[in-house]
This record gives C-alpha cells, sequence and structure tokens, in this order.
C-alpha cells in the first residue's frame, strides 16, 4: 500500500499538467464560442445595412436560419441576435433600428407591427447572483400586436393578439389581447376593436429601406 502511494506520488506532477490541459481546452472552448458570437453579431449588423429587403431575407433565412415568411419585413439597421431562434408570420413589419434577440425564443405572429426601435428582450442578468448568472425567458407577440416607437418589452412577456404597447412604455408583464398599456411599468389605458383586418409586411413596404 505504501509503495503504491509512493509511485503515485511520483506522478503528481502528471495530474497537475492534465488539470492545466482541461483548463487550457475549457478556455479554449468559451473563447471559440465568444469568437464565432462576436462574428455572427458583426455580419448581422453590416447585413442589416444592405440597401435591399430581399437580399437581407434571403441571407437572413439561408446563412443564419431565420425563420420570416416572405410577404414579411425587417427594415434597415436592426439588431438581431440568435436569428435561428427567431420566428416571423406573415404580413408582419419590423420598424428600423429594433432588437430581436433571440437567445431565449422569440415569436411574432402575422400582421404585427414594430415601429422604429422597439426592443424586444429575452436575456438578462440576475440581479441577485454574486456570479451574474444569466437569465433567459422567451417572448411571445401574437398576431395584430403594434408595439409603438421604442417600446421595450422583457424577458418572459407575451402580447396578446391586437394588444398595442404605447410609445416608449417598459412591459414587464403578460399584456392581454385587444388591450392597450402605456407607461413603465406598462399599465393598461384603453382597448382595440376585435375586428383588424390589415396586412403589413411587404404589401405597403418599399423594397431598399
Ligand atoms: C398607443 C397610442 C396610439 C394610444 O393612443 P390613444 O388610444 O389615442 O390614447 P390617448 O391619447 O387617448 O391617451 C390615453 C391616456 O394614456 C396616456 N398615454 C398615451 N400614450 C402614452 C404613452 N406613450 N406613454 C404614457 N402615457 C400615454 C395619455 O396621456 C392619456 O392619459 P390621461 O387619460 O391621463 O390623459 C399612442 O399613445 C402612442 O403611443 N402612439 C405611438 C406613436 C408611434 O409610435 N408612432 C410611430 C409609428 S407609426
Amino acid at each position: 500500500m505504501q509503495q503504491a502511494r509512493a509511485t503515485l506520488g511520483k506522478y503528481t506532477w502528471v495530474k497537475t499538467i492534465a488539470r492545466a490541459c482541461r483548463a487550457a481546452v475549457a478556455t479554449l472552448r468559451k473563447k471559440a464560442k465568444q469568437f464565432k458570437g462576436g462574428l455572427e453579431f458583426l455580419a448581422l449588423r453590416y447585413l442589416m445595412q444592405v440597401p435591399s429587403q430581399n437580399v437581407r431575407h434571403v441571407i437572413l433565412r439561408k446563412c443564419f436560419g431565420l425563420l420570416i415568411d416572405p410577404t414579411s419585413v425587417i427594415y434597415m439597421g436592426t439588431e438581431i441576435r440568435s436569428p435561428s431562434r427567431i420566428r416571423i408570420g406573415a404580413n408582419s413589419s419590423i420598424g428600423h433600428n429594433c432588437v430581436l434577440d433571440g437567445r431565449g425564443g422569440l415569436e411574432i405572429g402575422k400582421c404585427v407591427n414594430l415601429s422604429s426601435e422597439v426592443m424586444l428582450w429575452t436575456m438578462q442578468h440576475n440581479p441577485q447572483s454574486p456570479v451574474f448568472d444569466v437569465k433567459v425567458a422567451a417572448i411571445v407577440v401574437e398576431d395584430y400586436a403594434w408595439l409603438s416607437a421604442r417600446a421595450i418589452i422583457l424577458p418572459g412577456v407575451t402580447i396578446g393578439e391586437g394588444a398595442v404597447v404605447a410609445a416608449g412604455a417598459v412591459v414587464t408583464k403578460p399584456v392581454e389581447p385587444y388591450v392597450i398599456v402605456a407607461g413603465i411599468p406598462a399599465h393598461p389605458i384603453g382597448e382595440r376593436p376585435r375586428n383588424l383586418s390589415y396586412r403589413l409586411g411587404t404589401d405597403d413596404s418599399i423594397w431598399f429601406v
């Protein structure tokens, strides 16, 4: 037994090297993931400045895995994260300079309107966590919802069918269908009729913006 221990003791340097190698591989993997994420971010930034909706949408679908119906439009300047986790239904319109964060999963229905600079965030940090943990939760925007300019939607929120979020509102909780909300935090200020029948997207957009 003693002899076996002595033999093992001789090889502690092997264990130390093995541990160091494992740590190096883990760091390299993390760096490679960050590098890939950085490249995707940069590529999407440049892509969203290309003045052609068709070019942008084809590349978003084929190269980045974003599921967007051909009748919907994403206008220039929008920031897209984790596009392969985003789905956009028919006849919807995503305005200029919005943020679509797919990291926690993002589903946008039919005939939805996002005005300019709307932010949909599906990831956040846990302020109570000593290590700044990350929390993700999906956002769902149902058919005919309208999110007005500069509205911010937080992780885990569902915006009900036909609901309206007023300009500059911060939505922290689910919004019931056909309700209009405003303010910070968003609260109901009115209702909307239920006979909505319009279409957005490519029907009323100009191809180069
Ligand atoms: C959502 C919106 C359409 C609501 O319009 P509305 O139903 O006519 O509402 P009202 O103007 O009657 O306002 C009702 C109440 O909500 C308040 N309110 C309206 N918009 C608000 C907002 N963005 N933030 C905070 N409060 C708001 C009003 O002050 C009013 O309060 P009061 O009853 O105490 O006076 C409008 O407020 C809005 O945000 N428009 C977006 C504009 C925009 O983004 N345009 C660009 C894309 S097209």
